[in-house]
């Protein structure tokens, strides 16, 4: 079968589409022909050598795959062939809080990914495809939905209350769709005006753009009055962090997931006099991927591709991703 496989070094010169033996499925396992796969910022950190500087190479690259189970192993009881499926970013997490032993088993950086034709999956890492979805659409939901669902949900976000979203990329587009069907006000922040144009179509209640307006957090304390946001979803991390703690509210939420804006320095003063909750977010659990499944059913909620790549030009998807050209997710079709 064929695989996106990074050898024999870090670099996105070394991503290829390459030869693997097939798997085949163990006891409580399911093998799943993938159909599509969809990328996410941390492939791109991942094949740099900027999120697990210890990977092992020949390494299968992927977090996020949706397909049909082919085949079953001995025991499993909660799939059969042709069900539908995606895998979960943290094989090991079905409920429950986080743990050191479920955070260090993700796909595609402690061992191989799913941007292959097969993979065999524990059955408990399995979850149903809503029935409204087709595979390219299900492949965006694994990791970036599934965090934007974990920061939303952590806040108690609900009607009457405002969340700050940073950027157009794949968390921050699921975080306003989410946001949005929990009943709660969005407001975003792009470099691109067309972006936010597309953003305020999909139900954000104001936008603005953070190259023309670098005192976005002056805007979104406007925006609420003068209090601040309820929570804000951090994607930017270190550089944008500081103005986070500005347009949240006294005693808000600041769910930090990202480093897109680089590492750096920061100030924690703000954060102890404004009693911000700061609040790490790695993805979620097979039951908050259920769960949000549930609403994505309920409100028939379709997630926003921007692009599609045959699997044979993998590595051109990957730097498709990497110009931030991107408006949501960037698909692979398997
Ligand atoms: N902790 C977790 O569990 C978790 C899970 C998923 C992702 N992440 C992290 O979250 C971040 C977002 O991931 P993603 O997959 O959604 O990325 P993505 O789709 O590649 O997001 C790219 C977009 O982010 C926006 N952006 C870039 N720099 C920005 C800045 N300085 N300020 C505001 N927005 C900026 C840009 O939007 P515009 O073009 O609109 O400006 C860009 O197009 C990454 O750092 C990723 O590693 C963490």
């Amino acid at each position: 079968m064929k695989a996106l496989v990074i050898q024999p070094a870090f670099g996105l010169e070394n991503l290829a589409v390459a030869e693997r033996p097939a798997p085949t499925p163990g006891p409580g396992q399911v093998l799943v022909r993938v159909r599509a796969a969809s990328l996410n910022f941390r492939d791109l950190l991942l094949a740099k050598g900027q999120y697990n500087p210890k990977l092992q190479f020949p390494r299968v690259l992927g977090s996020d795959a949706a397909g049909e189970v082919v085949a079953v192993g001995p025991g499993v009881t909660r799939f059969k062939a042709d069900d539908r499926v995606m895998n979960c970013f943290m094989p090991d997490w079905e409920d429950g809080p986080i743990t050191d032993a479920v955070a260090k088993s993700t796909f595609g950086s402690d061992r191989d990914g799913v941007f292959a034709e097969f993979v065999a999956l524990d059955e408990r890492a399995v979850v149903t495809i809503p029935a409204h979805l087709t595979f390219e659409e299900a492949a965006t939901l694994p990791c970036a939905a599934v965090t934007a669902w974990n920061a939303l949900t952590a806040a108690e976000t609900a009607p009457g209350t405002t969340v700050l979203l940073q950027g157009t990329g794949g968390v921050s587009i699921f975080a306003l769709q989410l946001a949005h069907a929990l009943g709660a006000r969005a407001l975003i922040t792009s470099s691109s005006d067309e972006k936010l144009a597309r953003a305020a179509a999909l139900g954000a209640a104001a936008g603005v753009n953070y190259r023309t307006n670098p005192d976005w957090d002056k805007w979104a304390r406007q925006q609420t009055g003068g209090a601040g946001a309820d929570l804000v979803v951090e994607v930017g991390g270190a550089g944008t962090l500081e103005r986070s703690v500005k347009a949240v509210k006294t005693g808000g939420h600041v769910a930090l997931i990202g480093v897109l804006a680089g590492m750096g320095p920061f100030n924690p003063i703000a954060v102890l006099m404004k009693a911000v909750r700061l609040q790490g977010v790695f993805v979620g659990s097979r039951a908050m991927f259920e769960q949000m499944n549930r609403v994505i059913t309920a409100k028939q909620i379709r997630p926003v591709i921007d692009r599609v790549f045959p699997f044979a030009e993998a590595p051109a998807a990957f730097k498709y991703m990497e110009s931030g050209a991107h408006f949501g997710k960037v698909v692979m079709s398997v």
